[in-house]
């Protein structure tokens, strides 16, 4: 596991997109698996700025997105599907037909999540994983004890998550109970993931899934498992870190030079 630490929010969000490109470059047609909620956003933001000015190219990519709320269409402002073509997809030059989420309105939710994961498996897997984190140390929507092992599938929100995300909804509207979400076993089959994590409120849960022990209460920490994951914080993010110095350390002294 590598840690990057960045001194603010626009540095961890320019670092993370700088490996989104890298990844582009070394294989146009790569598949993305990417997150929505507030952190992502300065990445995002990044990418339509690299596509703008640099010609940083999405012609061949596909995406898919980690979760989506059941029972909101795709034109409800506090869809996932809205916020990725509102943030990200509208911006740039990626073929529609290549970016998917999960079905908020399907009747049969066995069946669309089985096709989903056919799906990722269709494209050849997915290159790089973008992950946020939930303050229970949820990622995607896969909540405290989801198995580790977990596929796509429909899942109960916290009341802490629910609780959470109601600041995107409009007063008196529920923030609904039910999203599907890529599985935890799903995630970790990703080549490379990277999580971002901004902010003194993700302290303590960075803390506990970089140095804690691996456990379904906070299902971040599985990434400690994986061969290839990157976790891009900032300064207030990572202040409850025990081994933060020597994250800076290997950082300052890379073998291959400074990142
Ligand atoms: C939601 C999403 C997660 C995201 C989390 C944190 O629960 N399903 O993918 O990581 O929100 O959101 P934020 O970045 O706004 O703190």
């Amino acid at each position: 596991m590598e840690v990057i630490i960045s001194n603010t929010y626009e540095e961890l969000s320019k670092a993370a997109a700088a490996m989104v490109a890298k990844t582009l470059n070394a294989k146009p047609n790569a598949v993305l698996g990417l997150a929505t909620g507030s952190t992502p956003l300065g990445l995002y933001k990044e990418l339509i700025r690299m596509h703008k000015e640099e010609g940083l190219d999405f012609s061949h990519v596909t995406t898919f997105n980690l979760d989506e709320y059941v029972g909101l269409k795709p034109n409800h402002p506090q869809s996932y599907r809205y916020f990725m073509q509102e943030n990200l997809f509208d911006h740039i030059n990626i073929a529609p037909q290549n970016t998917h989420l999960p079905s908020a309105t399907t009747d049969d939710h066995e069946m669309f999540c089985e096709s989903y994961e056919r799906m990722i498996d269709e494209c050849g897997g997915i290159d790089l994983q973008v992950l946020g984190i939930g303050s229970d140390g949820h990622i995607g929507f896969n909540e405290p004890t989801s198995s580790l092992s977990s596929r796509t599938r429909i899942k109960t929100l916290t009341r802490q998550t629910i609780k959470d995300n109601s600041r995107f909804f409009e007063a008196g509207e529920n923030v609904p109970t039910y999203a599907i979400t890529m599985g935890v076993g799903t995630i970790l089959e990703a080549k490379k993931v990277i999580l971002l994590a901004s902010g003194e409120g993700k302290a303590s849960v960075i803390a506990d899934a970089i140095e804690g022990p691996v456990t379904s209460m906070c299902t971040a920490s599985v990434l400690q498992f994986h061969e290839r994951a990157i976790y891009y914080l900032d300064t207030a993010a990572a202040s409850k870190l025990k081994m933060r110095d020597y994250f800076e350390w290997i950082q300052a002294n890379l073998p291959s030079g400074p990142a």
